[in-house]
């Protein structure tokens, strides 16, 4: 079955990414809109989750969430519940930080970026698992640095969109490399 018939299959997939405002996040929303989904868009800056909805266009909301706040993961979900009912795939993909040498990092450093990319996570999967159907799809978005050249987004977003499919019915807890071979080669 092609890809957008299994999407398109759902009655409406519904799909929620954390940090969907730039970037990654963004080509991967667009991606799943392209393949008939609705999306849920997080991001602390309200600005930019304001151009990320415009520049989707359809079938998107943005909702104003910080993902290391379980207060606002707790509106979030809630919200979803109420509007949609259910979640079929999670896209938990905010994240990022600041490098620093060993002397230089402070402790705000290691809270920003422990509780984006650890704590976010990990409260976004425990508190969204209650909304995610049987067949529905947590996808984490980890890093590496690519061989020879960056990345698009769309090519994390296209990778994405194959792990939410019925193509991928039999793949779990996999960790797909998506790096221009940066860790194989
Ligand atoms: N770009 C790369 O080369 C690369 C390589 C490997 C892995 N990655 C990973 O891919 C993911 C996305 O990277 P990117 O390059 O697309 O980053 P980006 O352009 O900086 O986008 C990050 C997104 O996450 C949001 N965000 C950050 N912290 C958040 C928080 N605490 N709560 C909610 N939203 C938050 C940002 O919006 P606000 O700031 O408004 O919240 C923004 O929408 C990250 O996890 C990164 O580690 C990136």
């Amino acid at each position: 079955m092609a890809l957008s018939d299994f999407i398109s299959s759902f009655d409406a997939l519904l799909y929620h990414l954390t940090g969907g405002s730039s970037g990654i996040g963004l080509a991967t929303a667009q991606n799943f809109v392209k393949e008939g989904a609705f999306v849920y868009i997080t991001g602390r800056r309200q600005a930019e989750l304001d151009k990320a909805v415009k520049a989707i266009g359809l079938q998107v909301k943005a909702v104003r969430a910080d993902s290391s706040s379980l207060a606002d993961l707790d509106r979030l979900f809630a919200q979803i519940k109420q509007e949609k009912g259910r979640l079929d795939v999670v896209f938990a993909n905010a994240g990022g930080g600041s490098l620093a040498p060993l002397g230089s990092i402070t402790e705000e450093l290691y809270d920003q970026t422990f509780n984006t990319n650890v704590k976010g996570v990990l409260f976004t999967v425990q508190k969204a698992l209650p909304l995610i159907p049987d067949g529905g799809s947590i996808i984490l978005n980890a890093s590496i640095v690519p061989l020879g050249r960056m990345g698009r987004p769309e090519e994390i977003g296209k990778a994405a969109v194959f792990l939410a499919s019925e193509d991928a019915s039999f793949v779990a807890g996999v960790e797909l490399f998506v790096d221009g071979g940066s860790a194989q080669v």
